[in-house]
């Protein structure tokens, strides 16, 4: 078993995920997420809106998952939201097209060539159809769009999609939200929730799904002003697979950082870079293992229809990357787009600290000429000079000036427009802010955390399958046993638990089977502490101990990795759980 299989056999058995609607056959790219992996899953996302919402001081939105078709015509997701698709006439299968070359040869980023030079590398390779072997050397390329389509209400008047990106239901209201944040750039808006694709080829368990939940950040700022707070993650080191050493064939990482990613121009957007810093620090804290994490530039063929410039965090497993997170500087594309198609203003007004005195070239046409020369067009005409005169001042400087007139080019005297130049004061302009973006797929955070996470070891000469997940993170955080559910033991240890449950900690109460087993139960699935309740915790002392001696009151507590116990008292178990897991100390300070 390679390490994503064995990964999905554990997940399967201990509740952590499983194919969802399975006793109906299921649906490939569906999956449920079980008592632990839900429980996991909110912790992860706990630690994103921490560290990416609260300590950030952003907003946090949630929209609707189904949208009208006229936010996606506007953000480009109708005609560009593709992916290459390839199906084999002998068995009728589809597949990724730039999949199936990046498996049979030694490109890594497919997604960037044309169609065209995919089928050529299909047709030169003679790749084959992974379904049933058949030569795919003739079959055409096509693109595919991955947006699930439906109809909102009766009859199929009103088309709607399953949003492809969270983002969308943050860009198409960013009227509103820019007044919430009082107008007042840079500001941040958060939103943690399901994205839909109609994936061609569904893949490795929770890392190519049609049903998957982001964490999005979308950040409006002044490309001309704003500056990120660089100088707090200007040390962070990073793992850089740049555009060019990947053009170069040169898998090697520079580890620059932050500071240096910038000064040395290989991360262009200083924005990018500052989250590129934050980010390697939240992926450490949530538990993924740095010595298998890199961050990898897009190839220009590679970008999003959005993106200027992309980088994706990524994390080895089974010895291929998969990309876990986009960091993409999306520009003004969304906000530009969504008010050209709407009508609606997209832009924030940007005060100046002084009002300036600026020369406006206006017009002021005579409508007495206008009328009985173009009839029912001279408000059209008299609309163009108007943008004319705004956008290019020296065509009024001739006799006569031309504007378009649905394609048709329609002259005017200048006199008749009544063209001047006037000299008025500003106190600002409106502008529309640039996005930076850090686009994080929570679904294969946990597969990486997961399987960064898996173990094996061995304990008194017993193999022994951990997962070694920061206590943060882990669904449970302790387990509470009691030594046999006989005298009053069984009874204590549920009362302790109950306490350690009031105090907010996730306990899970285990009396079955001898106490190692139980150990194991918890190791597997992560739980970094657990509880023994004994006859010494009760002051009933066994086989003639000293009643002297015992330590009433006490438990056995044990960490997870080293398998180490200590004796500590019950007063005070959950606040230490609690500085345990928040890392303010340490089982051995205990
Ligand atoms: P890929 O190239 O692997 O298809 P992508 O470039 O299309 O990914 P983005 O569009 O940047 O991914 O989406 C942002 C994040 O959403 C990704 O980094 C990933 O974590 C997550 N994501 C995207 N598609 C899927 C999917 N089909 N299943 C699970 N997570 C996904
Ligand atoms: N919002 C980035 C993406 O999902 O494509």
């Amino acid at each position: 078993m390679n390490e994503g299989e064995r990964l999905t056999e554990l997940a399967k058995r201990r509740g952590f995920y499983f194919p969802a609607a399975g006793a109906y056959g299921g649906a490939a790219g569906f999956w449920t997420y079980g008592p632990q992996g839900a429980a996991l899953k909110d912790n992860i996302e706990d630690a994103w809106r921490d560290r990416f919402v609260v300590r950030a001081g952003h907003q946090e939105i949630s929209a609707p998952d189904v949208m009208p078709e006229a936010v996606f015509e506007a953000s480009g997701h109708l005609d560009g939201f593709d992916d290459m698709i390839i199906e084999c006439s002998e068995c009728g299968t589809t597949h990724r097209a730039d999949h199936i070359v990046e498996d049979a040869t030694d490109i890594e980023e497919a997604e960037s060539l044309p169609n065209e030079e995919v089928m050529d590398i299909i047709a030169e390779q003679d790749i084959e159809c992974p379904s049933c072997s058949a030569s795919l050397a003739d079959e055409p390329v096509d693109n595919f769009n991955l947006m699930f389509e439906t109809n909102i209400g009766p009859g199929s008047s009103s088309p709607g999609y399953l949003r492809p990106e969270t983002a969308q239901g943050i860009f198409v209201e960013f009227p509103r939200l820019s007044e919430y944040a009082r107008n007042q750039l840079p500001f941040g808006v958060a939103q943690i929730g399901k994205a839909y694709r109609n994936e061609i080829s569904p893949r490795k368990s929770l890392v190519r799904v049609r049903e998957f939940t982001q964490a999005e950040l979308e950040h409006f700022v002044d490309p001309e002003e704003d500056e990120p707070p660089l100088s707090t993650v200007e040390d962070v080191t990073l793992p850089l697979y740049s555009g060019a050493n990947q053009q170069a064939d040169d898998s090697g990482l520079e580890q620059l950082t932050v500071r240096e990613a910038v000064d040395s121009g290989i991360v262009t957007s200083d924005w990018v870079a500052y989250y590129l810093g934050v980010a390697r620090d939240w992926y450490e804290r949530i538990g993924i293992d740095m010595d298998r994490f890199r961050f990898r530039q897009h190839l220009p063929g590679e970008l999003a229809h959005y993106a200027s410039d992309c980088w994706d965090a990524e994390a080895e497993i089974d010895g291929d990357w998969i990309e876990i997170t986009g960091f993409a500087y999306r520009g003004d594309y969304d906000l530009r787009k969504h008010a050209q198609h709407s009508g609606q203003d997209y832009t924030v007004f940007k005060q100046y600290d002084e009002p300036i005195t600026v020369e406006r070239p206006t017009v002021d046409p005579e409508m007495g000429y206008l009328g009985p020369e173009f009839g029912g067009d001279a408000g059209a005409v008299a609309d163009a000079l108007e943008q004319l005169a705004a956008d290019d001042p020296d065509a009024f400087e001739g006799d006569e000036v031309t504007v378009e007139l649905d394609g048709q080019a329609v002259t005017v005297p200048v006199e008749r427009t009544g063209y001047s130049v006037e000299e008025v004061t500003e106190n600002g302009e409106h502008i529309t802010p640039h996005v930076v973006e850090p686009s994080f797929g929570v679904g294969r955070l946990i597969y990486t955390v997961l399987a960064h996470a898996y173990t094996e070891d061995e304990v008194d000469g017993e193999e022994r399958t951990y997962l070694e997940l920061p206590a943060e993170q882990a669904p449970t955080t302790v387990g509470v046993f009691p030594l046999m559910d006989r005298d009053g033991l069984g009874e204590y240890a549920r009362e302790l638990a109950e306490a350690l449950r009031r105090a907010g900690h996730s306990v899970t109460y285990d009396d079955s089977g001898a106490i190692g087993r139980r150990y194991r139960r918890q190791d597997e699935i992560g739980t970094p502490y657990c509880v023994t309740v004994d006859y010494e915790s009760l002051g009933k002392p066994e086989d003639g101990e000293d009643p002297e001696e015992l330590q009433a009151d006490t438990v056995t507590l044990r960490e997870r990795d080293s398998t180490a116990q200590k004796r500590v008292s019950i007063d005070g178990l959950a606040e230490a759980l609690g500085r345990l897991v928040g890392g303010e100390v340490t089982f051995d300070d205990l």
